[in-house]
């Protein structure tokens, strides 16, 4: 089933590396057994009306580097996109993302490949786009440092916002889990406990 803009999809989540994860055999732990993930795929996909789209790592560690043959089985199963970003569970954040390997794989397969990895200004969004050929890119930290980040890639350019139009997104940020979390005792515990975590984000890149 094929992607499209706007529309809902369901992923299944094969990046994530933390150990309460991976002890359950979830997450990255699902790359060690290529095979077997494209079972669980094809289960997945035979089973739901939605497009089903897999994220995976390039591998869970370097000496382990097996995407090509996931993505191929992947697209095997049924995948209608694989998110891949661009390092092994191992490395965490450690070394940049192999946008080599991404390219080699996003120009091998068939299946869409969504790349993902380091892309924190609208410069790279587009440099990666244009060379790599995946479909779509996938942002992660970026979109926590500069919310505003996906304004920039479509409009092309950085937006520099000065301090009132920064304070404004702080504000909108407070009120919108003021009312996720509930204006109590309770729901101010909880965003008095995420805010410094955002803005340990915000503050990157000042
Ligand atoms: C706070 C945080 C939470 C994340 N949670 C998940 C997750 O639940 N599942 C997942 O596949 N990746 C998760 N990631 C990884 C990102 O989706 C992404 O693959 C990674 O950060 C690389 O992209 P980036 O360089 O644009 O940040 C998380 C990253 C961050 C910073």
């Amino acid at each position: 089933m094929a992607l499209e803009a706007g529309a809902s999809w369901l992923d299944l989540n094969c990046g994530c590396p933390i150990y309460e994860a991976t002890k359950r055999g979830l997450g990255s732990a699902l790359l060690r057994n290529p095979r077997k993930l494209a079972r669980l795929v094809a289960g997945i996909a035979e089973g739901t009306q939605l497009p089903l789209t897999v994220k995976v790592r390039t591998g869970t560690s370097a000496s382990k580097i097996n995407v090509q043959q996931v993505v191929e089985l992947l697209q095997g199963a049924g995948a209608a996109a694989v998110i891949v970003h661009g390092r092994t569970a191992e490395q965490r954040y450690k070394k940049p993302a192999d946008w080599t390997l991404l390219t080699e794989v996003a120009r091998s397969h068939d299946v869409p490949v969504i790349g993902n990895g380091d892309i924190l200004t609208y410069y790279e969004a587009q440099e990666r786009l244009d060379g790599s050929g995946c479909l779509a890119q996938m942002v992660g930290r970026g979109a926590l440092i500069k919310p505003w980040i996906f304004q920039e890639v479509k409009e092309g350019r950085e937006l520099n916002l000065d301090a009132s139009d920064r304070l404004g997104i702080y504000r909108q940020l407070v009120s919108h889990m003021k009312e996720h979390f509930g204006d109590d005792a309770k729901g101010r515990r909880k965003a008095f406990y995420f805010l410094p975590w955002h803005f340990d984000f915000f503050c990157r890149y000042r």
